[in-house]
């Protein structure tokens, strides 16, 4: 065993520091299968102290670290490169409930608690923690928080940053940054919380948060709706906000070849309309009580809109069964994409009110480029954060498609940036779009972003190769 591998097998007990290829698979590709690395181990730290310790002995043998929480990341953020040099260290074993205060609504975590636990543990004190998104189930907070996640509720609530009170964090060098302030105020400084949310791995290795909880709606109403587009949906979106106020919850867009695919590969995702629509909304409002007049004022809101013709058919949700089975069909297209087939995935954002014309220019740039290539377009348009997939024609060989895919990114990024939008809306840069980053962020950002990193990690340990692309020289001081 070599110095390393002993020094973390004595402080993590030898058992929590995998050096096999068969215990390190599942930590070494990342969810689409997109990305496979190499370990030299991968580390299962119990507590903040042994995340610190695992830290100082990788600090001191110059070994790069890749923290993991639920290994979801949709960016490569999560996958060590095929170097074998690098460490995984996991917090799936730091996965407790510190505490939960229901006056002051917060809930204090451990970093490796799966999202889905979190909603149930607020749910149990009758309070609500609002982060939804597909991969809930085996996402941990650490990982929503380094990746900054944003999901359905995005609309009402909030991504994860705005969601969070405070933090603990283990810093490169081993020092443990405690930040778990429950506070709503506190002017005393820079936000160092904020500069680690959304870091992605690359700034600190989160250990605990401080969570905001709130008052558990107890009424919903949902529906599913067909629209001609993008535009006939940004337009709902205005009548739904007139008619319905903050009780929007979720507003979830889908183009009609999007939906085929979801009902191709998703077995019990069922269409709730009479015909296949050109593209559909899923709407979803909540509230403190009084379900009955929700579901009515929805009805009146889309009835309206039927009469101006916005609306082709609505199904509203005649109860949670109903709610549910809308739900399947929009959880479904991520693993209907995998299914389908390798895509050149986009998870962009604009401001709303360009999204339509976004869509429509974007789909005849990339056909020009691809005749045939196949958009998969959803996501969540009241936040303006769109996923523009594209799939390769019919029949076309899987190899030629990749070979054309950076061509694609460039033509989407393009029309991001024509439109001041942002090439990540939730997902992060990751390994996927480290190589944009030049061309979409100004040099100084790009300057300022290198400057901080080299303040928290002078070594370059914490997740190389993501976000930030190679080292930029030192910037010249102007003389
Ligand atoms: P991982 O994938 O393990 O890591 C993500 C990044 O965070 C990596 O860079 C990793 O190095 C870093 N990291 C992880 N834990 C820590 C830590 N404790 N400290 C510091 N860095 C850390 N994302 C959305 O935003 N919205 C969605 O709607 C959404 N839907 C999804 C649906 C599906 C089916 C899937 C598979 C993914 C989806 N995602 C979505 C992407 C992904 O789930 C999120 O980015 C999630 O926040 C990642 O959490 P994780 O614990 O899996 O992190
Ligand atoms: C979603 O909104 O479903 C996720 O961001 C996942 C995806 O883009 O595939
Ligand atoms: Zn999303």
């Amino acid at each position: 065993m070599d110095d390393l591998i002993a020094a973390l097998a004595e402080a993590l007990g030898e058992a929590n520091v995998l050096v096999s290829q068969q215990d390190q698979a599942p930590f070494l590709t990342d969810w689409l299968g997109k990305y496979r690395g190499a370990a030299r181990a991968v580390l299962r730290p119990g507590s903040t102290a042994e995340v610190a310790a695992a830290m100082r002995i990788c600090a001191r043998h110059e070994v790069p670290v890749v923290p993991q929480g639920g290994n979801t990341s949709m960016s490569g953020g999560a996958t060590p490169d095929m170097s074998g040099r690098a460490v995984v260290l996991s917090l799936i074993r730091l996965n407790s409930i510190r505490s939960i205060d229901i006056v002051g609504n917060t809930i204090t975590v451990d970093a490796g608690i799966v999202l889905a636990k979190v909603q149930q543990a607020a749910q149990e004190v009758g309070r609500f923690f609002p982060l939804s998104l597909g991969a809930e189930g085996s996402c941990t907070i650490g990982g929503n928080l380094a990746a900054n996640a944003g999901g359905v509720a995005v609309l009402r609530y909030g991504t994860m940053r705005e969601l969070t009170l405070g933090l603990e964090v283990v810093l490169a060098d081993g020092r443990i940054w405690d930040g778990l302030t429950a506070l709503r105020k506190d002017n005393t400084g820079y936000a160092l919380r904020d500069l680690f949310i959304g870091s992605e791995g690359t700034l600190g290795i989160i250990t605990g948060a401080v969570l905001k909880l709130f008052a558990r709606p107890h009424a919903r109403a949902s529906a599913f709706v067909a629209v001609q587009d993008a535009a006939a949906a940004l337009a709902l979106l205005s009548a739904i906000r007139d008619h319905c106020g903050d009780r929007l919850t979720a507003f979830e867009f889908m183009t009609g070849e999007c939906l085929a695919l979801i009902l191709r590969h998703i077995g019990d995702a069922r269409l709730p309309l009479a015909i296949m629509p050109p593209a559909a909304v899923l709407i979803e409002l909540s509230d403190q009580d009084d379900e009955p007049g929700l579901r009515e004022r929805l009805e009146a809101a889309l009835a309206d809109s039927i009469e101006t013709g916005l609306v082709h058919d609505a199904a509203i949700a005649q109860d949670g069964t109903q709610a549910r089975a809308f739900w399947r069909i929009r959880e479904g297209v991520s693993e209907a994409l995998v299914r389908e087939g390798k895509a050149a995935k986009h998870d962009v954002s604009m401001p709303v009110s360009a999204m339509a014309d976004f869509v429509a220019a974007a789909d005849v740039a990339v056909r020009a480029v691809a005749p045939g290539v196949r958009p998969i377009v959803f996501g969540h348009l009241g936040d303006g954060n769109l996923h523009y997939n594209l799939l390769p024609a019919e029949a076309q060989d899987a190899a030629a498609f990749a070979a054309l895919a950076p061509a694609l990114t460039r033509i989407v990024h393009d029309e991001i940036g024509r439109r001041r939008g942002s090439i990540s809306a939730e997902h992060g840069i990751g390994q996927l779009r480290v190589a944009e980053m030049p061309l979409r962020k100004a040099p100084l950002e790009l300057e300022l972003m290198h400057q901080l990193k080299h303040l928290l990690d002078p070594a370059g340990l914490l997740n190389p190769g993501k976000l930030l692309p190679g080292k930029l020289l030192p910037a010249s001081t102007p003389n």
